[in-house]
This record gives structure tokens, sequence and C-alpha cells, in this order.
């Protein structure tokens, strides 16, 4: 780096800070703060008011503002501070990941249009340097799958439920307290979150563009008492897993609560860490993990990606190709557990491949392969909650042919 880079940073909440403090702490000769756009002027600050602005164009027409740094929470307002930061060829930090999981193409291509880049590492687990691998360490071995834990406050809370017995509420209530969870904790504890992040890593590690609306998402609201005494019972604990996996041309994916054995490495992520386990063709199987929430493990990501700015990184996205060759799959079939507290509320039929049924812990539990499509009828229903198992992968669904249900 030789010039000074001038920077124009939109937000000052939790990761805003975060990045805040520790350019601040770098001195770095190289980067530094020329403005801050806020929402609340009236909020008590310790930063020098001088550099607070309520005007997006006082950064946006700045000709000295070399980077754009977005970190609102706004989607929309992001979409569009990007897209005019691209406009006037100002390279863009962001880890808003509802607007970049929605928008991922467009932004693909606004980049190549504009020739200006766009980083963000910090939208997708924290602290853990996902989209980087993803692009580099992957970029020339074919990955078969990846799965793991996406999301903070969700690890938090079911760690704080089954390790120490603490009520869901009384967790997700820490969780919001300790910065972790969204400022709408709906977004958390739903699953659209893990979903954001899923469809923007699975850009990066399949080069197909999905919306995480085409993602069935399940949450962790609905578990209940006997999913997590049935969890101890099986000797697995249970975690919120978004995973893919490509087969073929089709990439499939889904976020879930999901049984994990004990022994399994993710079992062993708790509180507000992240991990994800990918299978390479030719690595096998890696591990990452890391700090997926907080002030500064993601204010150091967005710095990061700043300095990778600087030197001139941009992300190739060696995957995707012109022609779409690869696509996601919204429907597969996918290995579950379903359990209610009343019996006859879960048909056999409606699994494809019907396991096994169990009474215990007070529910009842049945177990097969069973098709996406038929999990996302019972989204809304709060006498049901899914459990995907721990080995479950994805097989391609090819619906049963009439004859075979025909009994004539
Ligand atoms: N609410 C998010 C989480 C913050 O809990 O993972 C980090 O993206």
């Amino acid at each position: 780096m030789s010039k000074k880079l001038k920077l124009g940073l939109f937000g000052l909440g939790s990761v805003g800070q975060g990045f805040y403090e520790l350019l601040d702490q770098s001195k770095s000769p190289n980067l530094e703060i020329k403005k801050i756009v806020i929402k609340n002027p009236t909020k008590t600050r310790t930063i020098e008011s001088s550099i607070f602005s309520t005007t997006p164009t006082d950064i946006l027409d700045d000709l000295e503002i070399d980077i754009v740094v977005e970190l609102i929470d706004d989607a929309a307002v992001a979409l569009e501070i990007l897209k005019q930061s691209l406009q006037r060829r100002k390279p863009v930090v962001t880890a808003n990941k509802k607007m970049l999981a929605e928008n991922l193409e467009e932004i693909f291509w606004l980049q190549k249009k504009y020739n200006t880049p766009v980083l963000y590492e910090g939208a997708v687990c924290g602290s853990i340097p996902i989209i980087r691998n993803l692009e580099m360490h992957y970029a020339y071995d074919a990955l078969e799958s990846f799965e793991g834990i996406f999301n903070g406050s969700t690890n938090y809370i079911l760690t704080k439920m089954i390790d120490e017995k603490m009520s869901y509420e009384g967790a997700l209530g820490q969780a919001q307290k300790l910065g972790f969870a969204e400022s709408d904790p709906t977004l958390d504890v739903k699953g659209y979150d893990a979903r954001y992040k899923l469809a923007i890593s699975i850009a990066h590690a399949f080069g197909c563009f999905v919306k995480p609306s085409n993602i069935l998402g399940i949450g962790i609201d609905k578990l209940s008492a006997y999913d997590i005494r049935f969890a101890k019972q099986q000797g697995c604990t249970i975690k919120l897993i978004a995973k893919a996996q490509k087969i073929g041309n089709k990439v499939f994916g889904i976020v879930a609560p999901t049984l994990i054995p004990l022994e399994n490495p993710l079992a062993n992520i708790k509180n507000e860490f992240n991990g994800l386990t990918l299978i390479g063709a030719s690595t096998g199987l890696q591990m990452l993990t890391g700090k997926g929430a907080g002030s500064l493990p993601t204010g150091l990501v967005v710095l990061s990606d700043v300095a990778s700015l600087a030197s001139g990184f941009k992300y190739p996205y060696p995957k995707t190709t012109d022609d779409n060759s690869v696509a996601f799959e919204k429907d597969a079939l996918i290995n579950v557990y379903i359990s209610s507290i009343t019996s006859g509320v879960i048909r056999i039929t409606d699994f494809e491949e019907f396991t096994g049924g169990y009474q215990g812990q007070g529910a009842h539990f049945m177990k097969g392969w069973i098709s996406i499509k038929k999990l996302l009828e019972w989204i809304d229903r709060k006498d049901l909650s899914v459990l995907l198992t721990g080995d479950s992968y994805f097989r391609v669904y090819e619906p049963k042919k009439a004859h075979e249900f025909s009994l004539a």
C-alpha cells in the first residue's frame, strides 16, 4: 500500500464499533475513516462529532473517499448504498447477509459491469474465513458437500438449553444482551439468518446462485423438551445445521435442527461459536471453526476485507459459469425424525421411505426419508417438530409413480 486510503463508513452498530475500534487501535498509517454516516445523530458517542453525518452523499459523492464500508441493518438501504458506490467506482466491504443473499447474482454482475469489487467475508460465520477459502483454497477441488453451524445466537441458545438446562426465553435474552442476536431475533431462531449465509456460501462453493426463499429453513423455536431428552437418549446433541450438497449438476440445501452424535466434532462447537465441515474430492474432510458473532470478531473480518481491497484482492468467482449449468434444486429427500406429542398426526405415507416409529420421552417419533416439499407443508404446524438425522445427506427426489401406490 503506498497511498493512504480514505474510508467512508455507514453504520456504527455492534460490528461498526468493533471495526472502528480495531482500526483505531491498529494505528494504521495507510487507512483512515474520513466520514461515518449514522441514522441517529442524538445518540451519545465517544468519537469526535465532526466525523459524523446523516447524509449518505457525504460519503458517496466525496471524491477523496476510496472505499465504502457498509455495516447498517436495513437490507434495502444497504443495497442502494452498494449500487451507488459501485456506480461511482468505489469498492465496497459489507457484512449485510440478507442484502447479499437476496441479490447476489445481481451484485456479481454489477461488480463486472463497473469493474469494482465487493468483499463480504463478515457476512458469513463472523470471524471464520469461509468465503475466501471457498473461493481460493477450494478453487480447484471439487467440493461435494459442506455442513455446519452458521448462526451464533441459536448455537448459544441450544448450548444453554441442553448443557445448562436454561429456558429458551432466558437463553435468547442472554444472546440478545451479548449482541449476538439480530435486532429482530426471529431471524435467528426461525433459521432465516442461517439461510442467508447458506445461500451466499453455496454461490462460492458450487458456483450457482440461489435465493434464500428457495431454501427450506426450519428454526429451533419449535423444539420441545421431548426432543432434547430424545437427543440425549440417542447419544446426540441438537444443533441448527445449514448444509448443502452437489449431486451431478444439482445443488441441494437445507437449514434445520439436527441430531449430532457427541463424537461428531460439530457437537463440541458451543455458545456463539460457528463451525463447518467440508468434503472435497481431493481434500476429504476438513473443518473450520471460530466465533460466529460479536463486535470484535466480525469487526476484524471487515477490517481484513478492507486491507485485502487495498492490496488489490477481489473474489474471482472461479466456479460461476455463464451457462448456469449447475443449478439449485429445491426438492430432495432427506432423512428425518418427526416428533409430536399426539399420535396419529403423522402418517407412514407421508414418508417416501419409512424406517421406524418410536414412542419415547412422552412423544411419538417417526423416522424415514421424506421430501423437502412435504416438510414445507408442515412449516407452520406447532404440533410437530423436525430433526434431521446426523448422518443425513440429500437424495435426488424421484416421486413414486402412481402405479406404485395402486392396489389394483
Ligand atoms: N445474529 C447472527 C448470529 C450474527 O447469531 O450468528 C452474526 O451474523
